[in-house]
């Protein structure tokens, strides 16, 4: 493939001390036993804040990077609550994801916020995963690229044009997050490849260049499928991440 895969964990509000100590060792070793060619697939795991300082001291050796699942927007002050990019480079976080569809709809941030938080994210050295997604109800009123390209443009409307190779687009088809139901390879593709075009728009060449991932109801039996289309780069893995098989799984298809 053009670009090297990258499977990427989204823990979400779960674990604790004592089953990530385990999940974190179990993976270490599935990757070692791969095969020499995992060293061709980006690998890493966006856990809850008051974890990254035991991924930090667990992975540091490894090969497998780690990140957050959202940043402020602010650089830092009275924001009860927030966490800064400073904080996320403190524990070394190569990644954050940003605009998941739980934060949009939880947490009413909007697509000028994910610009935000991006920009913050660039900034500081860290790759932003950005996430982008229909609803069904969209999906439904043939909103799809409508929607996607709505979010997608609102980030890259602040960025240079340079800064395209720097960011990771996630697409999350909302209706397809934790519900056991995939896009088809096929559906996932035709987003893929839109999302692509909008970025070529900006600069042609980088585009080619960007990871995009594919996320919602990724598991060991349905990613080879997925990964084997010309626009999906990689995962954004929810429920699959947090067991060392089926991650393991899905790496081994992505290799
Ligand atoms: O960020 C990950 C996605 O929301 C996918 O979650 O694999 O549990 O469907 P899921």
């Amino acid at each position: 493939k053009q670009r090297r895969p990258l499977i990427a964990g989204n823990w979400k509000m779960n674990g604790s001390l004592v089953t990530n100590a385990v999940l974190l060792s179990e993976l270490q070793s599935g990757i070692k036993n791969l095969s020499a060619s995992a060293a061709d697939c980006d690998v890493a795991v966006c856990v809850p804040a008051p974890y990254l300082a035991q991924v930090q001291v667990a992975l540091q050796t490894s090969s497998i990077a780690w990140g957050a699942q959202d940043v402020s927007a602010q650089a830092g002050g009275a924001y009860t609550g927030e966490m800064s990019v400073s904080m996320l480079k403190d524990f070394s976080c190569a990644y954050a994801i940003v605009g998941h569809s739980e934060r949009r709809v939880y947490h009413a941030e909007s697509d000028a916020l994910v610009a935000e938080k991006t920009l913050r994210l660039l900034e500081a050295g860290i790759t932003p995963i950005v996430c982008v997604g229909e609803t069904l109800q969209e999906r439904k009123a043939g909103l799809t690229e409508a929607t996607v390209a709505r979010q997608l443009n609102a980030v890259l409307s602040v960025l240079d044009a340079a800064a395209l190779a720097k960011i990771v687009v996630a697409y999350e088809p909302v209706w397809a997050i934790g519900t056991g139901i995939t896009a088809t390879p096929e559906m996932a593709q035709q987003v893929h490849a839109f999302l692509r075009s909008q970025l070529a728009l900006m600069n042609a060449e980088l585009a080619e260049q960007v990871q995009i991932l594919y996320g919602g109801s990724m598991k060991p039996d349905n990613a080879v499928a997925l990964l084997a289309m010309k626009d999906i780069d990689g995962g954004l893995i929810g429920g699959a991440a947090l067991k060392s098989i089926d991650f393991l799984g899905i790496i081994a298809a992505a290799i």
